[in-house]
């Protein structure tokens, strides 16, 4: 009887790890960006492209040091977050954190195309750049605040 468990089992162990063989998870959007590093460095390339803008440069003036450094960890641990990675985000919520900006929908425009070139410059795959962007196209609805 116990024989008979004990080959059940190991009947059961090996075919669960063939399928598993078989259909491997896919590995999170964290992963297939490149990790932490990864992340924090689209990140640096997107806020420095933020930051010298022509029209989106006034959003950047007037943070000290310490606000900045706060702000870009934010950024980078919610991306890392919602990318599935281990990172937990505890900054504000996106329309907190961005009312009274008066943020314009041509400036979300441009902040998109910003992002674009920094996710072509880290030379993103296809997938993983069709999963940034619709993550944040999610957010415009609460960064945007007029037409
Ligand atoms: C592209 C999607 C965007 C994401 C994911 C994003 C994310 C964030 C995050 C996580 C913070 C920090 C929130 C906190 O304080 O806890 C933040 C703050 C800020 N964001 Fe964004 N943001 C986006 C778009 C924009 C755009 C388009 C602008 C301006 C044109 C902008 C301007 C700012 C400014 C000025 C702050 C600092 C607010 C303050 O503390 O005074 N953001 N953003």
């Amino acid at each position: 009887m116990f024989r008979q468990l004990a080959l059940a089992a190991a009947v059961a162990a090996t075919l669960s790890a063939t399928a598993h063989a078989q259909t491997p998870a896919a590995p999170a959007l964290y992963q297939r960006l490149g990790g932490y590093d990864a992340i924090a460095a689209v990140t640096d390339d997107f806020l420095g492209r933020l930051a010298g803008d022509r029209d989106l440069g006034r959003f950047f003036v007037g943070h000290g040091t310490d606000s900045v450094k706060r702000i870009r960890q934010d950024i980078v641990n919610q991306l890392c977050a919602a990318a599935g990675g281990p990172c937990v985000y505890t900054g504000r919520d996106m329309r907190t954190a961005h009312a009274g900006l008066g943020i314009a929908e041509r400036e979300w425009e441009t902040a998109v195309r910003h992002l674009n070139a920094t996710l072509d410059r880290f030379a993103v795959g296809r997938r993983e750049r069709d999963d940034v962007v619709a993550a944040i196209a999610a957010l415009k609805k609460d960064v945007v605040e007029k037409p």
